[in-house]
């Protein structure tokens, strides 16, 4: 059971082929991908319209590269699977499109994946492989969750950002630090150099009791703190230039300061849904699953609670297509894929599809 993955939902097109043969876990045979950061950095963020004009260069090419990697022929693929959504519409009906037309052309089923469930399931692909039940952190550009995890398929939300994810905030901090896009990386290896203590920044809803996030009374903390260094209005705007005046020192402290009140809170929360629940498993995944300081907190924490912790491979963190190509698979195994007539007949694949730009993870059947 040859499965190929199209991930295509924001700024990278991703393309993986994976083997789901069996009960194991599917195992990954190739997989490619092209970031379009550089294309967007002029911009500051991502251009939707560029993106997917991109995506459309990039995609046979990669798939073409999977299969080379993977020594197989399109002919040999099962499934097509690919992102429906959440993401860009442009974008993801660039992936989508493609699977369906691949899908059709070799006449084989194509099967639509929840983004998040391809983060979420994506530590499934490391050396270090986790078990159900587990709960989940999912912190990305977009996302800030923590679920409960039965198995495929079986997600509970349990808390969740009500204004920015904890990617944003990384990401807007780093812009006001004029640090450029994506600022996640950026401010992190620049907070290598600063104070975690050097300013007194807000750790939203810490102690709210619930095992949900804030994230944007921080970044408008950081804004009042880079006018104070840069002797700015209190009241002016945030404009590109306004750290300008600050040291390197500043800004570093600065970045460590913001750092470690993000990483503090998704470590205090991520254990807080450990104790409630009463599992003794963590996985994180995500692009801010690849912060340094949130490994080094995490594994700190979960050690002395007697509590496991798993992470994708670093290459794995941010979006790609194993995750996607992984998801179908394991959703295959689990009977989760494709509705089987009642009265026995063979399911004739259909090739009409949709992308859902927004689709809350629980709404996944
Ligand atoms: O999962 P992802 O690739 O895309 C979304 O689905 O959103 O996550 C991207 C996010 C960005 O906000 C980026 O700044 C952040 O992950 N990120 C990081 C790091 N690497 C990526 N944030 C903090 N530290 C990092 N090392
Ligand atoms: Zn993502």
């Amino acid at each position: 059971m040859l499965i190929l993955g199209i991930e295509s939902s924001c700024d990278e097109t991703g393309v993986a082929l994976v083997d789901a043969s069996g009960s194991g876990t599917p195992r990954l045979l190739g997989h490619a991908l092209h970031s379009q950061i550089e294309m967007h950095q002029a911009y500051g963020g991502v251009v939707p319209e560029l993106a997917s004009r991109d995506h459309i260069r990039r995609v046979l090419p990669l798939t073409d590269a999977v299969l080379a990697q993977a020594g197989l022929p399109l002919s040999a693929v099962d499934v097509v699977a690919h992102t429906r959504g959440p993401g860009l519409a442009g974008a993801l009906l660039v992936g989508s499109g493609v699977a369906c037309a691949l899908g059709f052309a070799l006449g084989k089923p194509v099967l639509g994946i929840h983004h998040l469930e391809g983060h979420l399931l994506s530590p499934f692909l490391s050396a270090d492989p986790p078990e159900f039940p587990f709960i989940a952190l999912l912190v990305s550009g977009g996302h800030t969750q923590l679920m409960r995890v039965d198995g495929v398929g079986r997600y509970e939300l349990l808390g969740e950002t009500i204004d920015d994810a904890a990617g944003e905030a990384f990401d807007k901090s780093a812009k006001l630090l004029g640090l450029g896009y994506p600022g996640g990386p950026a401010l992190a290896k620049l907070a290598q150099q600063g104070d975690p203590l050097a300013y007194k920044l807000p750790r939203p809803l810490l102690h709210s009791g619930d095992l949900d996030f804030s994230f944007a009374g921080l970044k408008t903390a950081v804004l009042t703190q880079v006018k104070r260094l840069a002797h700015a209005s209190l009241d002016g705007p945030a404009t590109t230039h306004l750290a300008d005046p600050l040291t390197l020192q500043q800004k570093a402290d600065v970045a460590a300061s913001v750092q470690a009140a993000i990483v503090e809170v998704l470590v205090k929360k991520s254990l807080a849904a450990l104790k409630a629940s009463g599992l003794k498993r963590l996985v994180v995944a995500g692009g801010v699953g690849a912060n340094a300081l949130l490994r080094e907190q995490l594994n700190a924490a979960c050690h002395r609670a007697g509590l496991r912790v798993h992470y994708p491979e670093l290459h794995l963190c941010t979006d790609n297509g194993a995750m996607i190509a992984l998801a179908a698979g394991l959703r295959v195994q689990a009977g989760l894929a494709f509705a089987v007539p009642a009265d026995g007949a063979p399911v004739v694949p259909s090739y009409r599809f949709d992308v859902r730009p927004r689709w809350p993870l629980a709404d996944l059947a």
